[in-house]
């Protein structure tokens, strides 16, 4: 054995060792965030089995008169697919993948609060809507303008929570040395998704100095107190926010409304950006993309209620890229 050799042998025992010990690990989690990954093609595999025994825990959304049914099989859709593209604007974008059936049955939806922590998410986003909506004009008489004002503006101020919570979850992961039960990628997936939102709509309309000082503003004032507030209490935190959701998909209802009444955004073409990103026909109009974006919300809606109501250092039922409802 050369002196080369005899140097290169402990390091690659070392390596070997820290593969396997990796590999083990990626194992363990796969198991944890109940999905396995098919990497010949880059998308995310569910496990049904798994799944189906953590959708228990989210049945009880379900109506009085579905309780008595056994629990239906959850089908990975609505949800995110992973698609790597090499022209990609952004790479390791997750696009999301809907059926046209399910973007025309999103509706609007509420969850009736039972604890005191979504008693307080819901009367929180109750004040903060009314006061947004007095100050902002909103109406049934919105022009384009003011629609996409109101809709860059809530974006900007969306995608702040999840990435706060996925922040503070790998912070104290990192902190505890533990395992985060796969809670943090399912967080900035959403981050991710509302930032999409934002330059979406960012490209139908450029906001002036003012405008972006007060989402300078906004941000400054909503990062701190979601940040505090999420250290308090993070179910409160996900209720809130999936009473927020549910408010983006009225919204979002409204819009769809208007559009096809013709008073808003009358055959327009959606943007590339959004063709590229959720995967829309070429010639898709803006009211393909309301669509889709509302499609969105309810899943964020779905998944923060969900949330709420796990102890923190409980599995994530969601799949990488999964978010679906029941
Ligand atoms: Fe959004
Ligand atoms: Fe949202």
């Amino acid at each position: 054995m050369s002196l080369v050799q005899h140097i290169m042998r402990p390091c690659n025992f070392g390596i070997a060792t820290i593969l396997n010990a990796f590999g083990g690990a990626t194992r363990q989690v796969s198991d944890k965030v109940l999905h396995v990954i098919d990497y010949s093609n880059c998308a995310p595999a569910l496990d049904r089995a798994n799944l189906l025994r953590r959708f228990a825990t989210v049945a009880t959304e379900a109506p009085q008169s579905q309780k008595t049914l056994p629990p239906q099989p959850v089908a990975p859709q609505p949800g995110l697919k992973l698609r790597i593209s090499s022209d990609a604007f952004e790479s390791g974008l997750s696009h999301p993948n809907y059926s046209d059936v399910y973007l025309d049955g999103v509706r609007p939806t509420h969850l009736k609060p039972e604890k005191l922590y979504q008693h307080v998410g819901l009367r929180t986003i109750q004040v903060a809507r009314w006061m947004f909506d007095y100050l902002t004009g909103y109406g049934p008489d919105m022009t384009e303008v003011q629609w996409l004002q109101r809709m860059i503006f809530l974006e900007t101020v969306a995608g702040v929570p999840g990435m706060v919570a996925g922040m503070l979850r790998h912070l104290k992961s990192l902190r505890t040395m533990q395992r985060d039960q796969g809670w943090i990628h399912t967080l900035l997936e959403e981050a991710e998704n509302e930032r999409m939102h934002l330059l979406t709509f960012f490209e139908l309309r450029k906001p002036g100095p003012l405008f972006r000082a007060s989402v300078i503003a906004a941000q400054g004032v909503f990062f701190n107190a979601y940040f505090l507030a999420y250290l308090l209490s993070p179910r409160t935190c996900h209720a809130f926010i999936g009473f927020l959701e549910e408010e983006a998909v009225k919204t979002y209802t409204h819009a769809l409304e208007e559009i096809d009444a013709g008073r808003l955004w009358k055959d327009m073409p959606a943007p590339a950006i959004a063709v590229q990103y959720w995967g829309l026909q070429q010639d898709a109009t803006m009211r393909e993309l309301i669509l889709a974006v509302r499609a969105d919300e309810a899943c964020h809606a779905h998944v923060n209620h969900t949330l709420s109501k796990l102890k923190a250092d409980e599995v994530n039922p969601f799949a990488t890229g999964a978010s679906q409802l029941p």
